[in-house]
C-alpha cells in the first residue's frame, strides 16, 4: 500500500549553496518561484461516494530549490540511456545538457556510451564530452546519439568506473530496468559513503511505470500506431471479408494497443495482455470475429505482444538481458489460427498482418513527447542540484513530481478493465466485454 512513508524521496545532505537561478520567492511578481521542500502534490484528488477523505499520500513536487547541495563549480554529470528505443531520447539528453550549461553554468557533462555497458572501462566505450553545440540538432532525429544497451552491469564496476570520472551525478534514462540498476549504483555508492546523485527519467513507449501519468515516447507510439491502424483499415475494407491484424508493443500493459485503438477510431478487436481471452467456443474470440465477418464484410484487431500469451506454447521462457520474459509471439499465432479457423469453415477470409513495433519506436518524438522530454529533462536537472537521489522524475495530476527509485522499481502499471479507458475501447471497437472468460 501507498504510504507518505514509501513516497520519501532520498536526499544527499544539507543543501547549502545558493541556486544560481533568478528566480523569486514571491507568488504575484511575475517571476518564477522556486519549489519550497515540503511542496508536495496528492496522490488522490478524487473524492466523493465510496471515497471517504483520508490521510492523504503527498508525492514531493518536483522544481528550482533555492538552496543546492552541489556546488556547480564542482559538478561533473554523466546521463546514459538504456533499454529498447524510444522517441524523445535524444531530446532527453539535449535538454539535460542544455539546462547544466545555461541554467546552472556545469560545463561538464557527459554521454555514457551504449547504456550501461558503457559504464564498464572493459567495453572501451568512451564516453562523450556532451556539449550545446554537440547537441544542438539531435532532437530531430530517433534513436539515441549515445547508444543503448539491456542488462545491468556490476554496480562496483559502475561505480569505481564513474569515481574515477569524477561524477557527482547520474542521469539514468530508462524503464523500470533500468531504474533498478540505477538503484544498485547508487546503493553501491552510498555504501563508500560517496555523494553520488542518481536521477531516473522515465522512459517506455509501454506507459508502464507505476505513479507516472505518462512516459514519453507513449502519445508518439500512439501517433505511429494510429497511421498503421488507418492502412490496416484501408486494406480489411479493400478485400471481400478483408481482416487485418495488428501486432504493437505491448510487453505486460496494452496502452498502446489501447490508446491507438481509440486515436484511429477503426479497429473492431483489441487484445491486450490485461484481458484473457479464449479463441474457441461460441462466446470465444474467433465466433465474435465470424459474426463481425457476416455483419460488416471486413474487421481490423490490433493485439499487444503481450496478449493470450497463456494460450501459447507453455515450455519456460527465455528471459532478455533486462530479466524480462520473452513473449512467443501471438501475432503470428493469432494469424495463423484465424485463417484456420475460416478455412475450416470453407468461408472466405483475406487476412493481411501488420508487425510495425521497431517502426513505431526508433521515430523522433512527437511534439507533446518533445515538450514532456524537456520538463522531465529540466526537472531532473533540479532534482540532482539539490541533492535529490535514488529518485525518478515523473508527471502525476498534471504536475511533475519526486518519486523514490524503490517504489516504481518494483512494479509495472497496467490496464484497469473497470477504468473508463478500457470502456471506451469497449464502446469504440464495439467488441464484447469478454472472450470465454
Ligand atoms: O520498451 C518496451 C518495449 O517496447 C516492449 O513493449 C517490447 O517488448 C520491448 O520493448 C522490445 O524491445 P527489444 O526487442 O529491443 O528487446
Amino acid at each position: 500500500m501507498l504510504t507518505n512513508e514509501s513516497v520519501k524521496v532520498r536526499s544527499l545532505g544539507e543543501p547549502r549553496f545558493p541556486s544560481p537561478l533568478k528566480l523569486s520567492t514571491t507568488p504575484g511578481d511575475d517571476v518564477a518561484d522556486f519549489v519550497p521542500e515540503g511542496a508536495g502534490i496528492l496522490y488522490d484528488i478524487e473524492t466523493g461516494p465510496g471515497r471517504p477523505l483520508a490521510e492523504p499520500v503527498v508525492f514531493e513536487r518536483a522544481g528550482p530549490r533555492q538552496k543546492l547541495f552541489f556546488d556547480p563549480a564542482q559538478v561533473r554529470a554523466a546521463i546514459v540511456t538504456c533499454g529498447g528505443l524510444c522517441p524523445g531520447l535524444n531530446n532527453v539528453i539535449r535538454s539535460v545538457c542544455v539546462q547544466m550549461w545555461y541554467l546552472y553554468g556545469v560545463k561538464e557533462v557527459l554521454g555514457i556510451r551504449n547504456g550501461y555497458l558503457g559504464l564498464n572501462p572493459a567495453s572501451g566505450l568512451e564516453p562523450l564530452l556532451l556539449t550545446p553545440d554537440f547537441v544542438d540538432r539531435i532532437h530531430k532525429a530517433g534513436g539515441t546519439v549515445l547508444g543503448s544497451s539491456r542488462g545491468p552491469q556490476d554496480p562496483a564496476v559502475s561505480v569505481d568506473y564513474l569515481s574515477q570520472l569524477g561524477i557527482n551525478i547520474l542521469f539514468c534514462v530508462g524503464g523500470d530496468g533500468t531504474q533498478r540498476g540505477a538503484l544498485a549504483i547508487s546503493e553501491e555508492a552510498r555504501k563508500r559513503g560517496m555523494a553520488l546523485a542518481v536521477v531516473g527519467i522515465p522512459k517506455t513507449i509501454d506507459n508502464d511505470i507505476p505513479y507516472v501519468s505518462r512516459t514519453f515516447g507513449y502519445t508518439t507510439a500512439i501517433d505511429k500506431a494510429r497511421e498503421v491502424l488507418d492502412c490496416a483499415h484501408n486494406e480489411a475494407k479493400g478485400a471481400p471479408n478483408g481482416i487485418s491484424i495488428v501486432k504493437l508493443m505491448g510487453r505486460d500493459s496494452g496502452f498502446i494497443a489501447a490508446g491507438a485503438t481509440l486515436a484511429s477510431q477503426e479497429a473492431n478487436f483489441c487484445l491486450i495482455p490485461e484481458l484473457p481471452f479464449r479463441l474457441d467456443g461460441n462466446d470465444g474470440f474467433l465466433a465474435a470475429l465470424k459474426r463481425r465477418i457476416e455483419r460488416r464484410g471486413h474487421a481490423v484487431i490490433v493485439v499487444a505482444e503481450g496478449a493470450g500469451q497463456d494460450l501459447l506454447a507453455s515450455e519456460p521462457r527465455e528471459r532478455d538481458a533486462s530479466g524480462n520474459v520473452k513473449h512467443a509471439d501471438i501475432g503470428l499465432f493469432l494469424r495463423d489460427r484465424v485463417v484456420a479457423f475460416f478455412r475450416s469453415l470453407d468461408m472466405q477470409a483475406n487476412v493481411k498482418y501488420f508487425d510495425p513495433s521497431y517502426i513505431i519506436r526508433s521515430v523522433p518524438a512527437n511534439c507533446e513527447d518533445a515538450l514532456l522530454c524537456d520538463h522531465l529533462a529540466r526537472h531532473a536537472v533540479h532534482a540532482a542540484m539539490a541533492g535529490k537521489t535514488e529518485v525518478m522524475v515523473g508527471v502525476w495530476n498534471s504536475r511533475f513530481i519526486h518519486l523514490p527509485i524503490p517504489l516504481i522499481a518494483t512494479g509495472r502499471k497496467k490496464i484497469n478493465l473497470e477504468s473508463e479507458l478500457w470502456a471506451s475501447v469497449l464502446v469504440a471497437t464495439g467488441q464484447p466485454a469478454r472472450f470465454g472468460v
